[in-house]
């Protein structure tokens, strides 16, 4: 096999969130180093993976995006079936967006594994000035739900490949 496509462990990760919040930006900074300012909003399921190494190890991440809005949502329970990890995100210029985090808390503990490692994410961080949700906030939060908690932005890529790693460390 090539060395290009050899991997130790195979992990699938969810991608959870509001509508807009930047789900599907995160995935494409992620896989393609990609960013689209007029995205739509997702319809159905998509995934795509990429292989890091972790702690020496060759994790190959297959990451599962579907869409935050209730109408273009995919079955709940096949979405979430044999998930290691999640990701779920909130726009920090956005607090209703926040506020539904509880929801989406829920659906994880619903229909997830109770052992997915899961990483609270505040997108959008580039725009500072609209900031409506402190990061402090959103830290006790996460640590009150045992989450790990990073803000990123997709636009400019910061924290998102550590948002991955992290992700994937906790798992492995
Ligand atoms: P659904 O598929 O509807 O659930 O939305 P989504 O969570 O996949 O959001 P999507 O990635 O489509 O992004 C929504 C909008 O936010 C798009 O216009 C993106 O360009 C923008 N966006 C995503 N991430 C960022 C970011 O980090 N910073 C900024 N400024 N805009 C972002
Ligand atoms: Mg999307």
């Amino acid at each position: 096999m090539a060395e290009g496509n050899h991997f130790d462990y195979l992990f699938k990760i969810v991608l959870a969130g509001d509508s807009g919040v930047g789900k599907s930006n995160l995935l494409s900074r992620f896989i393609r180093n990609e960013f689209n300012m007029e995205s739509r909003s997702t319809i159905g399921v998509e995934f795509a993976t990429r292989t890091i190494t972790v702690n020496d190890k060759r994790i190959k991440a297959q990451v599962w995006d579907t869409a935050g809005q209730a109408r273009y949502r995919a079955i709940t329970a096949a979405y979430y079936r044999g998930a290691v990890g999640a990701l779920l995100l909130y726009d920090v210029t956005n607090p209703s967006t926040f506020i539904n985090v509880k929801q989406w808390v829920q659906e994880l503990r619903e229909h997830a594994s109770p052992h997915i490692a899961t990483l609270l994410i505040g997108n959008k961080a580039d725009l500072g000035s609209l900031r409506a949700v402190s990061a402090q906030e959103a830290a006790a939060f996460a640590a009150e739900n045992g989450m790990m908690f990073l803000e990123t932005s997709a636009l400019n890529t910061s924290n998102v490949e550590s948002a991955f790693k992290s992700v994937l460390t906790d798992i492995y």
